[in-house]
């Protein structure tokens, strides 16, 4: 059993928490906010739900003491501002570099060893700020963004293929933004029958774009950036990582040669387990997948450039 922290009690960082204490794999679960007893208010409230939903995760909350979030094995990292409507990822990089720097700072001090998640955006290049900065193993560095594209792109398949979306496989690789994403419909299959043999070209370049643009889809709907989502994209992968899963997710991690890429953080299929993320797995990639990895990189440098 482990203790996990997120930082940030606001629609991500809550649902995040909430998803982890449901399935009951984690002993300890720390809420951090800047806003005074908003951490504390939203883990009061859910461990009300402990009774009935059954769980045994102790959840508590903090405005701001780092001290709280001490000895944690993992650390997931929601702070920031959101998407507005109309807002893209990108634009949010100036104030958020600025918060998930001295967030991941503090927690590091009180959690030498941690795992971090990151969750804030635009979240390819805060994965990037939080490798420069905390000089740890790059191994204990990821950024969640595939995870949640990845599980977007498999209910688009599935509402086209009229099926479960567990009976779907499909990944995303690429950055976290809505044209630097490459949903890989090649790779895409349904009970391991290709999708291109089941979909139409017309409706499978339709699930792409709509894969590419969920967010934004969701931001324009809600008013602000989704969450449910996020926060079991977040809880899957962090279960993989507390009880050793070894499972298989796209997720943003440090390069250096892997796809012909150095020193550039950004989303690729990895094995998550208790060391983090322990492997990247190597795709054979046909060549105009390769063109639109590079020019996702290339974007996504361009972005990191601002830091
Ligand atoms: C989204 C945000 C969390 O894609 O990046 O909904």
């Amino acid at each position: 059993m482990s203790k996990i922290s997120i930082i940030g009690a606001g629609n991500v960082g809550a649902s995040c928490a909430e998803y982890i204490a449901m399935k009951n794999f984690a002993a300890e679960v720390v809420l951090l906010d800047i806003k005074e007893n908003f951490a504390e208010g939203k883990a009061l409230d859910l461990m009300q739900t402990a009774s009935l939903n059954g769980f045994d995760s102790r959840i508590s909350g903090s405005t701001s003491d780092y001290s709280k979030t001490a000895n944690s094995n993992v650390i997931v990292v929601t702070s920031g501002i959101p998407r507005k409507p109309g807002m893209t990822r990108e634009e949010l990089i100036g104030i958020n570099a600025g918060i998930v720097k001295t967030v991941v700072l503090s927690c590091l001090e009180h959690s030498p060893n941690a795992i971090f998640v990151i969750v804030s955006n635009p979240m390819d290049t805060m994965t990037q700020l939080t490798k420069q900065i905390l000089g740890i193993p790059k191994h204990r560095i990821i950024g969640m963004g595939g995870a949640l594209d990845s599980a977007r792109f498999k209910h688009y398949l599935s509402s086209a293929l009229s099926c479960p979306p567990s009976d779907v496989d499909a990944m995303v690789i690429g950055g976290h933004g809505d044209t630097t994403m490459i949903p890989l419909l090649r790779l895409a299959s349904y009970k391991g029958v290709p999708v291109s043999q089941l979909l139409s070209k017309e409706v499978l370049d339709k699930v792409k774009a709509d894969t590419m643009v969920g967010g934004a889809t969701l931001t324009a709907m809600l008013g602000t950036s989704a969450w449910y989502a996020p926060g079991a994209a977040v809880s899957a992968l962090v279960q993989s990582i507390v009880c050793d899963q070894k499972k298989m997710m796209t997720c943003c991690v440090y390069l250096d040669g892997e796809y012909g890429e150095f020193d550039i953080c950004i989303g690729v299929p990895v094995i998550l387990g208790k060391g983090g993320w322990e492997r990247i797995v190597a795709l054979s990639l046909k060549d105009d997948e390769k063109a639109e990895f590079q020019k996702s990189a290339l974007a996504v440098r361009s972005m990191n450039a601002a830091l």
